[in-house]
Parts: structure tokens; sequence; C-alpha cells
């Protein structure tokens, strides 16, 4: 049984012109100590997709289809039940998820007391190993957010998220605001958290860079349904979806030449209001043929696309 498994998720909203479908049919398992990775460009649905894991998509929007289950139970009807303490979350900016006033030791002490009825003595312990286990000692945990650097910051949130010793943590453009050298060093500080832990990770992010740093295996999105899943060294070396392949192009670290101009895919992704009729992508893939105008491809588990090297 896989740790967490998403299964057809299909998510609405309902606007006055009708109903916009953010997500379509997504499936995916993740397993114990294993890094998953989300990619795709602005307006994927990467986010909507670790929303409906925590449960947390904004009304009037919804889980219109699918399940999502934890060691095989259903957790998307009481996702209150399992956020925080089960699933942790770790978003792109730290400080919404600090309190300012309150000096970070204690933020953990209190998340540890309020989530496990810790005493405090317990709490206190459990709250200076996990300042520990992401490489924050000594007097730093009496400081306020605002003494930190931002990817001290997140080593706090990431220590948040941990102390509930979670089985799944996901994780959204957790590094994204972050300098490249601090940014690997946060990306090292998770997957050494999730070998040593087991646990579970779920990372969102739109650099095919961090995908390929860090991930185990990767999740394609494009207008809110997968396009391609598999090993992420399987996917980087031999991408089979025009779609992944224009974002390996045009990601520098990975395109191969540095010097040459990088490729751009053309065009932008659509609005959820104006979603081209057959594949998605075809109007901006350079090897559209004409079912594809027409007919959407089914994913597959592995990808959605008619085309074929063969
Ligand atoms: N509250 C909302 N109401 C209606 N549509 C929404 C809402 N929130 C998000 N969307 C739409 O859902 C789609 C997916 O958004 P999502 O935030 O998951 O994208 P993303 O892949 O995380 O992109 P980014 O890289 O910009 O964070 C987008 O088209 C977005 O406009
Ligand atoms: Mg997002």
């Amino acid at each position: 049984m896989s740790l967490l498994s998403v299964q057809g998720l299909r998510v609405e909203f309902p606007t006055r012109r009708g109903v916009l479908t953010a997500l379509d049919g997504v499936s995916f398992d993740l397993d114990r100590g294993e890094i998953l990775g989300l990619v795709g460009e602005s307006g994927a649905g990467k986010s909507m997709t670790g929303a409906a894991i925590m449960g947390l998509i904004e009304p009037p929007g919804h889980m219109a289809g699918g399940q999502i289950t934890l060691e095989g139970q259903r957790i998307d009807q009481h996702p209150e039940r399992y956020r925080g303490s089960h699933i942790g979350m770790v978003f792109q900016d730290p400080l919404t998820s600090l309190n300012p006033l309150q000096r970070i030791g204690d933020q953990l002490m209190e998340t540890l007391k309020i989530h496990h009825g810790l005493d405090d003595a317990t709490a206190k312990r459990r709250a200076m190993q996990a300042l520990d286990e992401v490489g924050i000692e000594g007097k730093r945990r009496d400081h306020y957010p605002h003494e930190f650097s931002g990817g001290m910051r997140q080593r706090v949130v990431i220590a948040l998220a941990l102390a509930s010793d979670p089985k799944v943590l996901v994780a959204d453009e957790p590094t994204t605001a972050l300098d490249v050298s601090i940014q690997a060093q946060i990306l090292a500080l998770l997957k050494q958290l999730c070998r040593d832990r087991g646990t579970g990770i779920v990372l969102i992010t739109h650099d095919m860079g961090v995908i390929a740093q860090t991930t185990d295996r990767v999740a394609v999105m494009y207008l809110g349904r997968l396009v391609e899943l598999g090993a992420t060294d399987q996917v980087i070396h031999q991408a089979t979806h025009p779609y992944t392949q224009g974002l390996m192009a045009s990601t520098p670290t990975l395109a191969g030449s540095v010097d040459q101009d990088l490729f751009q895919i053309p065009g932008a992704m659509p609005r959820l209001d104006a979603v081209p009729a057959g594949c998605a992508f075809h109007p901006r893939c350079d090897r559209a043929m004409p079912q594809c105008k027409t007919h959407a491809p089914e994913f597959d588990g592995r990808r959605a696309c008619f085309w074929s090297e063969s």
C-alpha cells in the first residue's frame, strides 16, 4: 500500500459564467521516504493539487471527484483531522507560517503542546530536537523570526512542520524565494529528512532544475492534468511528452549548451475559461497532429500524448 494516493482528483470552481475545472483526473502515488515532484508552468495546477491534499481549497472551489488516501484511509472527507499532524506543510514565504511576535523555540513548543498535548518539559525537548535537526542551535532558538535570514526562516518552518512527525510533507515552492546556494542547502535538508524519517514529500516547483536535483519521481502538469509521470532520471533523460521536453530545453542547467540562446515554449498557458479543444497543449506544440486538435489524449499512467517517436 502506498503512503499517499491521489486518484482521479477533480477540482471545480463554480463561477457566474460556468464551472471552471482546475484539476481533472490527477492521479499519483507517493511512497514512504520518497520525494515526488510536481512541475509545470504557472497555472498548471500544482498548488491546487497540494491544497487538495491538505484540504485547503478555497471555497467555492471544491473537490468534485476522486479520492485521497493516506495509508489506505480516506482523508479528503475530513482533512482538518490530518492537516498539520499527519500532513505537514511548507510554503514559499516562511513568514506566513511564523508568528512575528514569538521566539521560534516557543512557537515550536506551542505547536507541540497543541497538536500532541505534550507537557512543557517534553514539548521543550522535542522542540529543541526538531531545531537541532534543521541546524538551528544554541541561542538562535530564542530569536524572533525577523532576526533570521530567509533560508534560516525556512529551516524554522521545516522544523515546525516536522515537529508533529507528519507522514507526508507538502512543500509548495519552498526555495523559490531563496538564493541558489541557500536553495541547495534547503533542498538537501529536505532530502535528508525524507531519508532519515521516511517522510514522503510532495515537492511543488516550476523549476526543472530543482526537480532534477531533489526528486525521485516527477509528475508534469499542464492546465490541471498530468501529462507525464515517471522516475526523475528517466523523465529528464528521455522525456516523451513535448511539453516536458520544452520545459527541459528551457531550463538553463539542463538544456545542455549554456552559450546557446535558451529555448522558450511558444505562447503561454491558457486560462481555465479558455481551454483549447483536444489536447490543451496542442496550440503550443510543435508536434501537434490533426487529432490533437479534436481529441484529448488519455493519461495512461505514464503520459498523455498521441505523438510517439517511432
Ligand atoms: N480561487 C480560485 N478561483 C478560481 N480559479 C483559481 C483559484 N485559485 C486558483 N485558480 C486557478 O487554478 C489554476 C491552477 O492554479 P495553481 O495555483 O494550482 O497553479 P500553479 O501551478 O501552482 O501555478 P504557480 O506556479 O503560479 O504557483 C489556475 O488557472 C488558477 O487561475
Ligand atoms: Mg503555485
